[in-house]
């Protein structure tokens, strides 16, 4: 693997007899966010010991084993930082690609990124994201980006600034309906409306690539009966898979006006939250699909966000997280008013960009 020696600082793939240093680091991570007004970290040593040995699991085989091909195993990365000889800060990371085209690149999605606070301020953070930026390209190529979720309180969104990552998506909280007009009805989509969804689904498609966001695959130029498939096949999933798991919903919500018209759709997902978490549960619109240019569609998504605050309120959720395109109009909208804050941003770079930003001369 790569190793980087900068001063006294060293990063390098994880190692099972990590496992004690990087407890310590979650769990000053988590309280951190939770702090931030993220996900609430529990409070009881018995998860946090229980959480220990999850950890303790998932690296022995790595124990006393460096990793010759990077710190990618399989999709998973995890990369730590040391100081003097001590480990002080680690990220993890997840190996994907969304979608098929040629084009499209592979994402290396960053996950629970953490110097200990005595160490901040000596490259480290920036080490560890350049140890994941190297190792994403060496295990799926030059088409690669770099992402990570920041709180929206959280002043890392500056390092990350520094780092060349821009903002994709943002992330919003609502605990009360947004306020709307109009009469529309929500309701669990069913199988034989697949075409009706397929149409919006396209359309929001067409309008994620416009906005520029990279990690998708280009839309197709008309809608064919793959997209038409997959849609019936998502539904008829998440209908076999429903009432399985106590706060657990997947629903795609097709939103209809005074005349039937199918005017939004939204896919609604939550689950109660393991070790090192709280267990409450953590619920998100992870899309939303309807035309901003169109008021009605943009009342419809409103009404749609308020039936899925109810349903997510009734599997025990306080919040709805809203996931938009960061340029989307109706992100902005959801955005703003009583009950809502700004949660999080979703920002990416391209490898090139990271390794260019973090190269000392
Ligand atoms: C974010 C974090 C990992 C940065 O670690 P670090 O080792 O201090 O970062 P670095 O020393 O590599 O800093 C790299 C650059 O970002 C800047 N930077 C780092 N943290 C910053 C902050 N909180 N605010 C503003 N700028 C910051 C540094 O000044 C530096 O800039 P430079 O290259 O121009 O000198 C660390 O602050 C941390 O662990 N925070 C708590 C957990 C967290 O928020 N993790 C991120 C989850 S998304």
């Amino acid at each position: 693997m790569a190793v980087k020696a900068l001063r006294r600082t060293w990063a390098r793939a994880v190692d099972g007899r990590d496992a004690r240093a990087l407890l310590h680091l979650h769990r000053e991570l988590w309280v951190d966010h939770d702090g931030r007004g993220g996900m609430p970290a529990s409070e009881e040593d018995e998860v946090w010991a229980a959480y220990g040995i999850l950890l303790d699991r998932q690296l022995a085989h790595r124990d006393g084993r460096r990793n010759p091909k990077g710190v990618f195993e399989g999709k998973l990365g995890h990369v730590v930082a040391e100081l003097e000889g001590r480990v002080v800060g680690q990220v993890e990371a997840y190996l994907d690609r969304f979608g098929y085209h040629a084009r499209t690149p592979s994402v290396a999605e960053l996950r629970s990124l953490i110097v200990t606070q005595a160490a901040r301020g000596n490259g480290l953070g920036a080490l560890l994201v350049r140890e994941v930026a190297e190792g994403a390209r060496t295990r799926a190529g030059e088409n690669t980006i770099v992402s990570a979720e920041v709180l929206a309180r959280n002043e890392a969104l500056s390092f990350y600034d520094r780092l060349g990552f821009r903002t994709l998506e943002r992330i919003s909280a609502i605990t009360e309906p947004r306020e709307h007009h109009g009469a529309f009805t929500t309701a669990p989509a069913r199988v034989d409306e697949a075409m009706e969804l397929s149409i919006l689904d396209h359309q929001a498609r067409v309008r994620r690539h416009a906005w520029g966001d990279p990690r998708f695959d280009p839309p197709s130029p008309a809608i064919g009966g793959d997209l038409v498939r997959l849609i019936a096949d998502g539904i008829a999933l998440d209908d076999a898979q429903r009432g399985t798991e106590a706060g657990r919903l997947r629903e795609e919500l097709i939103v209809r006006d005074r005349r039937g018209r199918a005017r939004a759709a939204l896919y609604l997902v939550s689950s109660v939250l393991g070790p090192p978490f709280a267990p409450v549960v953590r619920a998100e619109v992870a899309r939303i699909a309807a035309d901003p240019e169109d008021p009605e569609a943009v009342e419809a998504a409103m009404a749609g966000l308020d039936d899925a605050l109810e349903r997510v309120r009734a599997v025990g959720a306080t919040q709805l997280l809203v996931r938009t395109a960061y340029v989307d109009p109706i992100g902005a909208r959801v955005a703003t008013g009583e009950g809502v804050r700004a949660f999080s941003w979703i920002l990416a770079a391209p490898v090139q960009t990271v390794l260019r930003r973090t190269t000392k001369p």
